[in-house]
């Protein structure tokens, strides 16, 4: 399914009434997409160029801006193990290889049981944790080729529970009680904030 389902729809709709622009709620709905699909396909981008009231190729242009987006299909559980100047240093060629091998796919490959995808990435900004991965963006610092097998038995069995599926962003979803959204009528007759009250007075 690439549309958003019935379900996310009512989502999108909650998340579009939380700002005077539909547009953006853009890289919100990428994530609903994503989240309910895996990755973001083409059927769901012009879902949500309907949604957002722009064109579908201003969804691509965004989608494809950002590397969490997958425009292909991945694992249930991406890996990307950092192989910047620091992890490289510590072991990272090591870590890829074994991950090569301890999964049997080469890199951008899915195993067989559709669990696990993996790449090398630039630095993810944990060089103090070098060598260091991240699963569906969840850091795991300081990794040894024992580790990562630890690691991958435990999201196959089930047993690390905390790592959420590809495309989850976050295990418990904002709820924004509808009296306090952003609807155009009350950010137009909200005061303006202090800065541009300020310039107006100066003019
Ligand atoms: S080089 Fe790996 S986190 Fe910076």
């Amino acid at each position: 399914m690439s549309r958003l389902n019935e379900e996310n729809l009512r989502i999108a709709r909650q998340i579009l009434s939380r700002y005077p622009k539909k547009k953006s709620a853009l890289i919100p709905l990428l994530h609903l997409s994503q989240e309910q699909n895996g990755m973001v396909t083409n059927e769901a981008m012009e879902h949500i160029a309907e949604l957002v009231e722009v064109t579908p190729a201003e969804v691509l242009g965004t989608c494809s801006f950002y590397e969490m987006f997958k425009r292909h299909p991945v694992g249930e559980y991406q890996i990307n193990i950092c192989h910047g100047i620091s992890c490289h240093l510590l072991g990272a060629e090591d870590v890829l290889e074994h991950a090569e091998k301890s999964l049997g796919v080469k890199e951008g490959e899915i195993t067989q049981d559709g669990k696990f995808s993996f790449e090398g990435v630039e630095c993810i900004a944990a060089c103090t944790e070098a060598p260091c991965l991240q699963v569906n963006y969840r850091y795991v610092n300081r990794v040894s080729s024992d580790e990562f097998d630890q690691l991958v038995t435990d999201l196959k069995n089930g047993q690390n529970t905390q790592i959420p599926k590809h495309g989850t962003l976050a295990k418990t979803r904002q709820n924004i009680q509808s009296e306090k959204l952003a609807g155009p009528a009350e950010v137009e007759s909200a005061s303006p904030p202090v800065w541009l009250q300020r310039n107006k007075e100066d003019q």
